[in-house]
């Protein structure tokens, strides 16, 4: 993908929430954290939960099936049974709209 999508409007995610929005047929969690939006892999490393099930608590979202937590502004691990990060994706907010690029 090289182009950004338009996934939501930004007023449509207040801070502190986070939702998934579909780009190019794969899930994206996408995170409002203190008005900065943040997007990565909605799918957990570990058995592929959605992430965008999880708690959000300030950057770090946790999984609902294992507890993995994850940095939503860099995708790095921070705890739980897997060994790998998510990706993230970069994002634009342009006229109230959020695109995300991947
Ligand atoms: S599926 Fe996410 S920690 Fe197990």
């Amino acid at each position: 993908m090289t182009e950004f999508v338009p996934v939501c409007r930004a007023a449509d995610l207040s801070p502190g929430s986070m939702t998934w929005v579909a780009v190019e047929r794969e899930r994206v969690l996408l995170a409002n954290v203190a008005g900065t939006f943040y997007a990565l892999s909605d799918v957990c490393g570990h058995l592929r939960a959605p992430l965008s099930r999880g708690r959000l608590e300030g950057y770090s979202v946790e999984c609902p099936l294992h507890f993995a937590c994850f940095d939503v502004r860099t995708g790095a691990l921070i705890s739980g049974p897997v060994a790998t990060d998510v990706p993230t994706y970069q994002v634009r907010i342009e006229d109230g709209t959020v695109y995300v690029k991947r």
